[in-house]
């Protein structure tokens, strides 16, 4: 049995679940150890030294309990700690998640993008730099959803509420919209419902499949990928320990 310990997986709530998602679609046969951070949620609005000094309490945790690679399953922390995470664990093999900006200006040329994320990831120093890089192929509107990830952390995936708050922030961005960016790992649960609000014809990307592909680039580099045959296990903690929690955490993974 060689490389069995599981991937540690983490984000401020339960968000993180549709990058654990797309994980296992691409390595089936390793565990995981999902730890979400509801008590603490939401990170987006806190200040930048709370949202680092949880970020590095849960790889701590996570590394307590055995992970053998860490996937920042959240924009936010990854914005604000993850050069940070990689100064403290050099040899780990370690990935964040950063808002699908690439595939969404490559896919169409001189489109609109709204990208829709927490108030702190649009004013980090790493998401304008990720949006300077696309600004010659694309107009990149910044959309913060401050609220939206509630939605979701109360498993509110379709509600008139949910979709009277898309409405007006949908409604103030005016103008044609060509593709929305997903920058935020709750966002990907109300998909249905932004589509709806946004209409059929508007493409929706999010980077949950593409730091999925990277954490396993990273583990097969490092020679960590589980010599395993049979489908892996899933692990949830959550720093608010509810039964409703645990229910909504499986009905996430599953929906
Ligand atoms: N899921 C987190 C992200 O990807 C943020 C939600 C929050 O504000 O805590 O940014």
């Amino acid at each position: 049995m060689k490389n069995r310990e599981p991937v540690g997986v983490f984000d401020s709530g339960v968000g993180g679940i549709s990058v654990l998602r797309e994980l296992i679609a691409v390595m089936p046969c390793e565990d995981y150890l999902y730890l979400g951070d509801s008590l603490h949620a939401p990170y987006g609005t806190k200040s930048l030294e709370e949202v680092r000094s949880l970020t590095i309490g849960n790889v701590e945790k996570l590394l307590e309990y055995g992970a053998k690679s860490i996937v920042v399953a959240c924009n936010t922390a990854t914005s604000a700690a993850v050069a940070i995470l990689r100064k403290k664990y050099p040899r780990l093999p370690l990935v964040g998640i950063e808002p699908a900006i690439k595939p969404a200006a490559l896919a169409k040329p001189q489109s609109r993008i709204v990208v829709m994320a927490t108030p702190m990831t649009v004013k980090l120093e790493k998401f304008k730099l990720l949006m300077k890089q696309y600004e010659g192929q694309a107009e990149i509107i910044p959309l913060p959803c401050p609220g939206l990830m509630e939605f979701v952390e109360r498993g509110e995936l379709h509600s008139v509420e949910l979709e009277r708050y898309l409405t007006e922030l949908l409604g103030n961005v005016g103008g044609k919209i060509d593709a929305i960016v997903l920058g935020c790992t709750h966002y990907p649960f109300a998909r249905e419902a932004i589509a709806e609000v946004a209409g059929k014809e508007v493409a929706i990307f999010d980077g949950g499949s593409g730091t999925a592909r990277e954490m396993r680039r990273r583990l097969a580099e490092a020679g960590k990928l589980s010599d395993a045959d049979s489908l892996g296990t899933v692990k949830f903690l959550n720093s608010r320990d509810t039964e409703e929690e645990r229910k909504l955490c499986e009905f996430l993974l599953h929906c």
